[in-house]
């Protein structure tokens, strides 16, 4: 039951520690750092924010991510086939991969949307078209972009046909290749903001925001902001990294990979910050303005700024880039399982499911705008309830499940046998990680989600 059944011959595999970290880095590098991460910690009162969130990547994402890399590498196949490897045909805990499943096809449809205005934006920015505009007038620009029935739809195809096509070309020829080269320009344009940034005149009241803690201005509901962000920012509880785990070499530290890529991800959301906050406090804006700042205040900041317009166009592609690594590793886990468990072709597969989300996607889209009233259940557009239905409920249970397997249906020796290589390598902390794994990450777990349900 508990087979290695990767046949190399057969399976991609990364090619190096490298590629992996790269290409997972790349997976978690996205929205949520550069647009997301930023907003919420202005909510939330800075520096003292950003302390807990550290402390909920470290004690709860990085036990998930292990998880999820044990099971994936162990179970080597797709998030279905992983989970059916280790557990049996018709085990319980396939419940596990088919919801994944259902994650990463929900999280794609409106991320594309978000991610189709980036390069929307990168034209705006190119074209110069925040000049001379006051935030009222920027505000109302991007309210009549993302409210309108066609401009965002065709962004959000854009976007999902150059996903579509990395995913089609393969895990290494199209994801690993693609993630190589765009890595290293995502980290070359957020270090070029952040310089402009910090050495603008009054950038001290950005970095103070960001770095000096007011514990006062942390509430209850900002610590569970971050933890449910700590989910999203991995790419945790919807199988991204159980598909990406598939694909890692037998004899990798997964242990030290998966602390390499929370501190990747860590390293540039924090470079997100300071790439936006000081240039924010540098022009007197508040820092609290919710997820308008990214597409709303920080346009009007570069029109004053110098050299702005170059930077800003920038920002945007560095917000296009990141967001394209993580839609790809979206869209790879529902092409895996269908090429993998459902034996249709790879580049069949990619041009169904990519077609099939972008339709859902266009839905999302619509419910912003003039169909908002006819596509609004519960109280919500289509697009915040994918969101809310992923980001609060479906990630912390896809996330509580991976723990959950490792820690008591995987057990110690299997978890220890796959972290130490079959013992070939020494690896300190098993058994804080699988006393993590069985009972810390789940109860924490549980306490987000029950909170955000509204039910504690
Ligand atoms: N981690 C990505 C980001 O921060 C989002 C993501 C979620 C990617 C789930 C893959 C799976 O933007």
């Amino acid at each position: 039951m508990d087979s290695h059944n990767r046949d190399p011959q057969k399976r991609p595999l990364f090619s190096s520690r490298l590629s992996i970290i790269t290409v997972a880095a790349g997976s978690a590098i996205g929205l949520g750092n550069i647009w997301k991460f930023p907003y919420i910690t202005g909510k939330n009162g800075g520096a003292a924010f950003i302390i807990v969130y550290l402390c909920c990547i470290a004690l709860i994402g990085l036990p998930v991510l292990i998880s999820d890399f044990i099971i994936g590498r162990r179970g080597g196949g797709s998030v279905v086939s992983s989970f059916r490897a280790l557990a049996g045909e018709r085990s319980p805990w396939l419940f596990g991969g088919f919801i994944a499943l259902f994650g990463s096809a929900t999280v794609l449809s409106f991320y594309g949307v978000v991610a189709g205005w980036s390069l929307e934006y990168v034209v705006k920015a190119a074209s110069n078209a925040f000049s001379g505009k006051t935030p009222a007038e920027v505000g109302t620009m991007f309210n009549d972009f993302v409210t309108s029935p066609v401009a965002p739809i065709v962004c959000q195809l854009v976007f999902m046909s150059i996903t579509a096509g990395v995913v089609y070309a393969g895990v290494k020829k199209g994801i690993e290749a693609f993630s190589k080269v765009m890595m290293p320009v995502l980290v070359g344009i957020i270090v070029l903001l952040c310089f402009r940034s910090i050495t603008l005149p009054g950038a001290e009241g950005g970095l103070a925001f960001l770095f000096k803690p007011d514990f006062s201005k942390l509430s209850a509901a900002g610590v569970l902001d971050a933890l449910g962000h700590a989910f999203f920012t991995l790419s945790l509880g919807v199988g991204t990294m159980i598909t990406y785990g598939s694909y890692i070499d037998k004899d990798e530290h997964l242990a030290a990979t998966a602390v390499q890529i929370c501190i990747a991800d860590t390293v540039i959301a924090l470079l997100a910050g300071i790439a936006i906050f000081p240039a924010v406090f540098a022009f007197g804006v508040a820092p609290g303005q919710g997820p308008g700042l990214v597409f709303v205040t920080l346009p009007n900041i570069f029109a004053q700024m110098p050299g702005g317009y170059v930077f800003c166009i920038l920002f945007f592609l560095l917000l296009a880039v990141a967001a394209l690594t993580s839609s790809i590793s979206m869209l790879e886990v529902s092409v895996a399982y269908a090429s993998e468990d459902l034996g249709i072709s790879r580049q069949r597969a990619t041009l169904v499911l990519a077609t099939l989300i972008s339709l859902v996607g266009v839905v999302c889209s619509l419910s912003m705008g003039k169909y908002q009233e006819q596509l609004t259940f519960f109280g919500k557009n289509v697009f915040d309830l994918a969101d809310f239905a992923v980001s609060n409920v479906e990630m912390p249970i896809g996330g509580a499940i991976s723990v959950l397997f490792v820690g008591w249906m995987l057990k110690r020796r299997k978890a220890e046998d796959e972290l130490t290589c079959h013992g070939n390598i020494t690896v300190p902390f098993v058994g804080a990680f699988v006393f993590t794994a069985k009972y810390l990450a789940p109860v924490a777990i549980a306490i987000v989600f029950l909170h955000s349900l509204g039910l504690i």
